[in-house]
Parts: structure tokens; C-alpha cells; sequence
């Protein structure tokens, strides 16, 4: 899987995208991923890429022609209409189901804004759809563009190992994970629970799914109600 990222600021994704598991499974050819500089694109001859909203009103606004012409670039590139997504707050929530599902994608682009936002033209010439990470306001789309790529990625068959592997998703029933415990059996005076070290494999699932569910039921009452529908 392939993604093309439209950005003022390249630097801030390539670090973060050559890290960790998105480093191993780009090196081992599962996703690849693209940064474009926008101000590339600019026609302005003082590579200015924004200007004052009409209207007036504080800050400024992203240009619509570097935008299109970026984008135009990436099409060209892939040989087909990628699907283009803008990270926004007036976006549908991203979540584990939508993770999932742009992981069936070949490809997508995904535009990162800044300033006070995007001369809306443009967005409605080339925008797919629209996502936000969360009910709070960033000062651009390039975190939000990394953390829907980390989502979608381990989503990609091959990029995360057996071990690794989100067999157990909990998120997608609903459930949030049961906690975790590593040697030594005691620290700090605290024992790991007895039924881990048993060995008995249906008794620890069991074990794991109740705290699952108990977990839920106290950090995140909104899931658990999900849970409970989908059970009925
Ligand atoms: N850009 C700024 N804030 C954002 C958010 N919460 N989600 C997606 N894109 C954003």
C-alpha cells in the first residue's frame, strides 16, 4: 500500500514514518510512502503558498493552485485517481473499523492543512473524504495524517508479525484490552495474577475476556453500551 502525503512540512512525516514498525515494513517493501511539498508546486514566483481570506478575518489561508496541481502530480504519478482524504475536525471520527477498511486501498493521498484552513474550492475539486483524529483542534493536519497512517498500516497484511499480529482486536468488539503483566512475578510488592502462571490456556482467556469487559465497563461506559447491543 501506498501513501502520498500533501504537506508544508515533509521533515515532520519522513522522521516519524522511517521509525519502528513503519521503518521495518517500509524496508520490507509492505507500504511505501510519499511526502510531497506543496510549495513544490506553488506558480508564485515568491513560492508563497497562502494569502488573506476574503472577508477578512485572522490568519491566512492555504492557496488553492499549489494544492490542485500537487495533487494533480500524484495522480499522474500512480497512473489512477487516488483517493484523497483532508484531516480536519469537521471530518467523520476516524476509527479501528475505518482503519481497516482504507487498508483495502491501493493507495490514498492524504492532504495535511495549516494556517486558518484550505481555499474551499479546491477541497471540493479534489477531496474523497473527510476525517478527524478527535473533538480537539491541532495546529495542522500532519499529526492526524501520521496517526491514520500508523492505523491503517498495521491493518496491511505482512507489516506487523505473528506476534504482533492484531488477532485480537479488541476495538473491534468493542472491548478494550486486558491488562498485561511481565517478569518478575513480584515487584514492588505486587503479585501477577495467580491464573497466569497456571499454564492453563482456556482459564487465561476466560481470565483476559472478563477483565476486558470490566475494564470497559469502568474507562469507557460509551463502548461498553456498543458492546452490550452487539451482544444481544
Ligand atoms: N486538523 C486539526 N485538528 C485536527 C483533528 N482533530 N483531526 C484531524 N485533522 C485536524
Amino acid at each position: 500500500m501506498k501513501f502520498y502525503i500533501l504537506t508544508l512540512f515533509p521533515e515532520m512525516i519522513e522522521g516519524v514514518l522511517n521509525t519502528s514498525i513503519l521503518g521495518r515494513a517500509k524496508n520490507a517493501g509492505c507500504i511505501s510512502f510519499e511526502a510531497i511539498n506543496i510549495r513544490d508546486y506553488t506558480l508564485d514566483k515568491h513560492k508563497k503558498v497562502d494569502d488573506y481570506p476574503y472577508g477578512g478575518g485572522a490568519g491566512m489561508v492555504m492557496q488553492a493552485q499549489p494544492i490542485y496541481d500537487a495533487y494533480q502530480a500524484v495522480c499522474e504519478k500512480a497512473g489512477h485517481h487516488v483517493k484523497c482524504i483532508y484531516l480536519t475536525p469537521q471530518g467523520q471520527l476516524f476509527t479501528q473499523p475505518a482503519a481497516k477498511s482504507l487498508a483495502l486501498e491501493e493507495d490514498i493521498c492524504l492532504l495535511c492543512g495549516h494556517y486558518e484552513g484550505i481555499d474551499e474550492r479546491v477541497l471540493e475539486e479534489i477531496v474523497d473524504e473527510y476525517y478527524s483524529i478527535g473533538d480537539y483542534v491541532l495546529t495542522g493536519g500532519e499529526l492526524p495524517s501520521l496517526v491514520m497512517i500508523d492505523a491503517i498500516s498495521r491493518m496491511v497484511p505482512g507489516v506487523l508479525t505473528n506476534s504482533e499480529s492484531g488477532e485480537d482486536e479488541s476495538l473491534e468488539n468493542n472491548l478494550l484490552e486486558y491488562p498485561q503483566y511481565s517478569r518478575p512475578e513480584t515487584w514492588n510488592g505486587k503479585q501477577v495474577p495467580t491464573i497466569l502462571l497456571s499454564g492453563n490456556h482456556k482459564k487465561v482467556d476466560e481470565w483476559r475476556h472478563e477483565k476486558s469487559i470490566e475494564r470497559t465497563k469502568e474507562r469507557r461506559p460509551d463502548l461498553y453500551a456498543k458492546f452490550l447491543e452487539n451482544e444481544c
